[in-house]
């Protein structure tokens, strides 16, 4: 479904991705971890048309969309959150959720309305659609940035580290939504998260990225275990808890 060909990209002399190499399947869940700098919501820009690579080439459903706009790869079906949620604060949570039904999916009329109240219903934010976006709580305005993600109605689906800052439960109650979603609609997912136990519980496939290139790419467990990941880990503390964590669920 999704094919990066040996993309590269430079800030100067920060190298984000050096020949980067990367194909994900329909239905896959794949998690990016990696150290902070090292690329990831970078790469989430070169696979959703808001950065443009340097070199190389990204292919989705075997076509070229290197050159196209975020607006048209949404259309075809690449759908993502950002890091930091980027709602209209002025709007209500309805109508940040009706943007993307119209915008993102192309849908009109009544259909926009069934979208976005089938997304909110979905996420958990029915309660809260009459609601002005800037007055969320955290786990609110998360779950708002996966809906309207969800309301553009993705066939891939990048999630840039959605469960950071949440608690335990918070966290849990996310996975939950993200695998509901997955299940529905058959999504493939690319989820970047430095909380690495949400990921170990939804994916199958973890990918490390450092310095712009793939460190690490296999089963969860097997990559977090293997020298060249860890090294890239251990090099924080907050990192180097979670692996312990997971190590000690596992
Ligand atoms: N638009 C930009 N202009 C200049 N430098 C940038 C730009 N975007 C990213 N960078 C730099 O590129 C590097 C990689 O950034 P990126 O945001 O992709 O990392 P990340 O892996 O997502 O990190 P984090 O875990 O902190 O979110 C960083 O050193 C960052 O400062
Ligand atoms: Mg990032």
């Amino acid at each position: 479904m999704l094919e990066l060909d040996r993309i590269s990209k430079r800030f100067g002399r920060v190298t984000v991705a050096e020949e980067l190499s990367l194909s994900v399947r329909h239905g896959d869940a794949v998690g990016v971890v990696g150290p902070n700098g090292a690329g990831k919501t970078s790469l989430f820009g070169m696979i959703s048309g808001d950065l443009a690579p340097d070199a190389g080439e990204v292919r989705f459903d075997g076509r070229r969309v290197t050159a196209l706009d975020a607006s048209v790869r949404c259309r075809l079906g690449i759908g993502r959150t950002y890091q930091v949620p980027r709602p209209f604060t002025g709007l209500s949570v309805f109508e940040n959720v009706l943007v993307a039904a119209q915008q993102g999916a192309g849908t009109r009329g009544r259909a926009s309305y069934a979208l976005a109240a089938e997304v909110l219903a979905g996420t958990g934010l029915a309660d809260l659609a009459g609601r002005p976006a800037g007055r969320l709580g955290l786990l609110q305005r998360k779950r708002l940035e996966l809906a309207r993600a969800l309301a553009t109605r993705p066939r891939l689906l990048l999630l840039d580290e959605v469960a950071g800052g949440l608690t335990d439960p918070e966290v849990a109650e996310l996975v939950a939504l993200i695998t509901a979603a997955r299940a529905r609609d058959g999504l493939a997912v690319i989820w970047i998260e430095h909380v690495v136990r949400a990921l170990t519980a939804t994916v199958d496939r973890l990918i490390c990225l450092a310095g712009g290139r793939v460190v690490g790419d296999g089963r969860p467990l097997e990559v977090l275990a293997t020298p060249a990941v860890r090294e890239v880990f251990l090099g924080t503390e907050a990192s180097a808890d979670a692996l312990t964590e997971v190590e000690r669920d596992a």
